[in-house]
Formats: C-alpha cells, sequence, structure tokens
C-alpha cells in the first residue's frame, strides 16, 4: 500500500531531479531509482504521495538537505581497496618533510572509515621512523550531514569492522577502542589527526597548490562527465607539484584528461606540472 502512495510521477520526478541534480551533481536512472531513494524520507515524515513533498521541500529550506541525505550512497569500510593505503605508505617515503605540514585531503568521506583509515597509515608510518606527527593534517569532506555526524562521532558497529580486509584487521583494532559489546570508537591519537566538515563537490575547491594526497574515490561514477571534469580540474589546482590522486578502482581518469598528471597505475596520478 505505501510503495502504490509513493509513486512518482513524470512531472514530479523532473522536479526533484533537476533540483537534486544541480545541487549535489549526482545522477539518477530514472523515475524508480529516484523514488526508490525518497520514498524512505516520504515514510519517515508520514508524507503519502510527491505532491506533498514537493511542497515541504519548497517551504522548508532545511528539507533540501535531508533529501540530499536520502539519495546519496555512502556505503565505505575501513581500508577499501588496501593497495591505496600502501601506495600511501611509499609516497609519504618519498615526500614527506617533518620541516613542513604534509595535507591529505578525503574528498567523500562518507562516514570517517576513509579519512580514518588515511590517518592510521600516516600515523603508523611516522611513528616507526620517530618522525613528528603534529605536520600531518588530514580532512574528510562529505555533501551529507548525517554521515558527517557519525565521522566526527567516530563510533562503529561490529559489523563495519569486519567488513575491513583481513590483512588490515589487527592494525585496525589497534587504533580503535572497544565501548559496549558490539560499538568500537577511533582512540584519541587518531581521532585529533582528522577534522571532517561539509564540502559539496560541485562548488569550486578552494585549496590552491597546498595539498599532498587528494582521495577521491568512489563518487565520480554519480557525476555527469562534464562535472567530472571540472571537478579533476580543481583537484590538479589543489594538488602541489608532485601531489598524488587516489581516484576509485573503478573509476581510472581517461587519457584525455591526463595531462598534467603521470599515472602510477591503480587509479593513482601524480601531478607534474
Ligand atoms: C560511495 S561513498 C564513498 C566513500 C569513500 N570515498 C569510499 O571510497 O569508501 C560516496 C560519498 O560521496 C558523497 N557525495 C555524493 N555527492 C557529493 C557531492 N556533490 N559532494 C561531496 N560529496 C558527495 C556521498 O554523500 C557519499 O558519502
Amino acid at each position: 500500500m505505501l510503495a502504490a502512495a509513493h509513486e512518482m510521477n513524470e512531472q514530479q520526478f523532473l522536479f526533484l531531479q533537476q533540483l537534486l541534480t544541480d545541487r549535489t551533481g549526482i545522477r539518477f536512472r530514472g523515475r524508480d531509482h529516484l523514488a526508490i531513494k525518497l520514498s524512505r524520507r516520504l515514510r519517515c515524515l508520514g508524507l503519502s504521495d510527491y505532491d506533498r513533498y514537493i511542497a515541504l521541500i519548497r517551504r522548508e529550506p532545511d528539507e533540501l538537505a535531508h533529501a540530499i541525505e536520502a539519495v546519496t550512497t555512502n556505503e565505505t569500510f575501513f581500508f577499501r581497496d588496501a593497495i591505496h593505503f600502501s601506495a600511501l605508505e611509499q609516497y609519504m617515503g618519498k615526500q614527506f618533510d617533518a620541516k613542513r605540514e604534509f595535507k591529505i585531503w578525503s574528498a567523500a568521506s562518507s562516514s570517517g572509515e576513509e579519512a580514518y583509515s588515511i590517518a592510521m597509515t600516516v600515523h603508523a608510518w611516522a611513528a616507526a621512523r620517530g618522525l613528528p606527527l603534529h605536520t600531518l593534517k588530514i580532512t574528510g569532506s562529505d555533501i551529507d550531514r548525517s554521515v558527517l555526524r557519525h565521522a566526527v562521532e567516530g563510533i562503529y558497529h561490529r559489523w563495519q569492522i569486519e567488513r575491513t580486509p583481513a590483512d588490515y584487521r589487527t592494525f585496525l583494532l589497534r587504533h580503535l577502542e572497544q565501548g559496549g559489546e558490539d560499538f568500537f570508537s577511533i582512540k584519541p591519537h587518531i581521532r585529533s589527526m582528522v577534522r571532517f566538515k561539509r564540502f559539496n563537490l560541485t562548488e569550486p575547491i578552494p585549496f590552491i597548490g597546498t595539498l599532498d594526497v587528494i582521495f577521491c574515490r568512489n563518487v565520480f561514477m554519480y557525476f555527469s562527465q562534464d562535472l567530472r571534469n571540472e571537478i579533476f580540474t580543481g583537484m590538479h589546482r589543489a594538488l602541489k607539484p608532485g601531489g598524488l590522486l587516489v581516484m576509485g578502482l573503478c573509476e581510472p581518469l581517461p587519457a584525455s584528461l591526463l595531462l598534467g598528471f603521470t599515472s602510477m597505475g591503480h587509479a593513482m596520478y601524480v601531478k607534474t606540472e
């Protein structure tokens, strides 16, 4: 009965699609895709149809943020695509200079697992060499406020830990403390290395030539080619010469975009000019 009440007609689809694609860059596969994503929100509000929802979204500016939370895909886990974390260690070996800040941006960090995996990796690397840690600065950002709240909190359920690649599980557990039977929190020495903030990748990237590493993984697939090109240009500008860009393994850059980068394989790129 509920599913029938939440059917979306073409006019409703066109309005919501345009609004949400404009704000997030996310493209929808069609009416059903968007209706499935939003119907939970309608149920949560006790609304029976999309006309009422559209009236609400026009009336209440804050509802747009909830709609954005409903349409994002936040799938992530600790040490996802582990090859990128071993590559980060190697990169640190070549580029880290204890006399200056080393800045890393996790550009679609979801609930924080990626940014904390980065922090654990660089922490272990620097600590093993007796190098100072205060110069390591990690920023995680996302468009979705609810996942950012989770990231800041830094508390994860057992099942979120169990998804970690087996080789990294013991390492991860060293940086977590158990709080209750099923929950683990990030220990303060890692938590303090990362700050989180809201950032929408459709907006101009504010950094210019100041970043050492950018992780931008598993988000390009939702964007149009034009938006990908724009973000990619912004990321090139944001990196220092020699900076490292890490994309999702399923989102390698087309050769036409590689000007100014050298490919390192596995969807990683070093800025050459
Ligand atoms: C699939 S998760 C990827 C998380 C992590 N990077 C990883 O690879 O595990 C994609 C994230 O991109 C975020 N996202 C989608 N559109 C965005 C936008 N326009 N600006 C910033 N973040 C966005 C979503 O909220 C979601 O948390």
